[in-house]
């Protein structure tokens, strides 16, 4: 099993380009499937959760052709509509086939997620939304099945924000006939894409971006080319990264409104930030001054930034407070990191982190994506050496972590 090793305290200093982000990329693969025309997609990064994702496509006969950062899809020949358990399993993301499917071809197949290493995860509004729009949905043996003459629009009001629930129930209504209104929507910027290309296609899209999104369906979908948009939680981890080894980053070809949650904490922490048309520059100033926070659906702060703002606080000086409000058990790194010395009490869902100034090397364990990035930036900032395990969750979502840390400076490497 790969391991990396991290020799800690060297500030790191220059350029970071930022990829296109993983969670606009997987609905764009997913949206091929609305259509039998073929879509092409671009700054597709390269990562597990991408590959895993081309894999289930071409699983159930779309035609694949995908060269470096840029695929093309096509999804004219479907053949197996199934999304096995053992690909659902590894990247949940998959039930994104889920709306797509049952609206193009009036049945689906989809092994119902599991929970995971951050929480129980149900995809009841999922399910919800597809029935308002006129499919029947059955619950057996672990699978969703379900079956639909044309979709009819309809107004659904989620009980809860959810991200990948708003984008499936979004694709759902770009081929149902009539409106859809989605009231409590998800507001994230991949959302909006979404909603771009679902209007490249030639179905209407309003109010994407706000909490209420309408969908006027088209009876015939069209293909679409778009250029993924940058990875809003890749750049907020590497200007962490900056921050906790005090060091001087730029992170280039970003939009700095996505990351606005973070950077205004990260001022508030005493960080020095200057943004430029797509770059936003760090200086890791010192003392860390210590910043309470909660995470929030966008345009709040990130669940997914919470593990890596984490490791800035344990060296900050005095206590902050933080909450997570998206996943019930999303601490896991809080155990690890208090084997590098922080200290960090977990109540319930909140976690009360009293900065030490310092952290110290050891050997850790990932227990999921951005989980491995917070002990990550933790063994860069942290006095000696630092092997960090189970590797494998990186590269779901980070493209070439260790080379564009060590380009920064960063004594990391990767081991088997
Ligand atoms: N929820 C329900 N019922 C549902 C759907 C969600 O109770 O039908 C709950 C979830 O259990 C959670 C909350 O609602 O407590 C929010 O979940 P959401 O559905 O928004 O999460 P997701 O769509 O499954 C996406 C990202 C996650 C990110 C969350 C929150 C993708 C592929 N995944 O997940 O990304 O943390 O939104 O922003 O877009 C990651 O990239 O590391 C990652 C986990």
């Amino acid at each position: 099993m790969e391991r990396i090793v991290i020799q800690g305290s060297a500030p790191l200093r220059g350029e970071v380009s930022i990829s296109g982000a993983k969670n606009s990329a997987l609905p764009l693969m997913a949206a091929c499937l609305l259509t039998e025309r073929p879509c092409r997609i671009e700054n597709l990064p390269v990562l597990h959760d991408v590959k895993s994702f081309l894999d289930l496509l071409r699983g159930m006969g779309v035609q694949v052709e995908s060269r470096g950062g840029s695929a093309e899809l096509r999804a004219d020949g479907l053949q197996r509509v199934e999304a096995p358990y053992d690909l659902v399993r590894k990247m949940r993301a998959s039930v994104m086939v889920l709306g797509p499917l049952t609206a193009r071809l009036g049945a689906a197949k989809v092994s119902l997620p599991g929970g995971c290493a951050i929480g129980v995860r149900p995809i009841d509004q999922h399910l919800k939304g597809l029935a308002a729009l006129g499919a029947e949905i059955r619950l057996e043996g672990g699978y969703i099945h379900a079956r639909a003459g044309r979709l009819k629009g309809a107004k659904i009001f989620l009980d809860l924000v959810t991200v990948t629930g708003t984008k499936n129930i979004m694709m759902a209504a770009a081929l149902a006939d009539g409106r859809t209104q989605i009231h409590n929507a998800a507001r994230e910027p991949e959302v909006v894409q979404l909603a771009e290309v679902l209007g490249l296609m030639g179905a209407e899209v309003r109010g994407a971006g706000t909490d209420t999104v309408e969908v006027a369906g088209a009876p015939r979908l069209e293909g679409f080319e778009a250029r993924i948009i940058p990875d809003r939680i890749e750049a907020g981890t590497y200007l962490l990264a900056g921050a906790v080894t005090g060091g001087d980053v730029c992170v280039t070809g970003v939009c700095p409104e996505h990351v606005g949650a973070l950077t205004g904490k990260l001022a508030d922490a005493g960080m020095d930030l200057r943004e430029e048309g797509g770059r936003i520059y760090l200086k890791g100033d010192r003392p860390i001054r210590a910043v309470d926070f909660q995470t929030a659906p966008y345009p709040g702060f990130a669940t997914d930034l919470q593990a890596q703002m984490m490791v800035l606080l344990s060296l900050a000086e005095g206590t902050s407070v933080l909450s997570e409000t998206i996943f019930e058990n999303r601490f896991m790194h809080a155990g690890e990191l208090r084997r590098m010395g922080a200290d960090i009490q977990v109540e319930g869902a909140r976690a009360v982190v009293r900065g030490k100034g310092r952290l110290t090397g050891a050997e850790v364990m990932a227990t999921d994506l951005r989980a491995s990035a917070s002990l990550i930036l933790a063994g860069l900032a942290a006095e000696g050496e630092t092997t960090v395990n189970r590797v494998y969750h990186i590269d779901r979502g980070y493209e070439r972590i260790v080379e564009k840390l060590s380009a920064l400076g960063g004594r990391i490497q990767r081991v088997t």
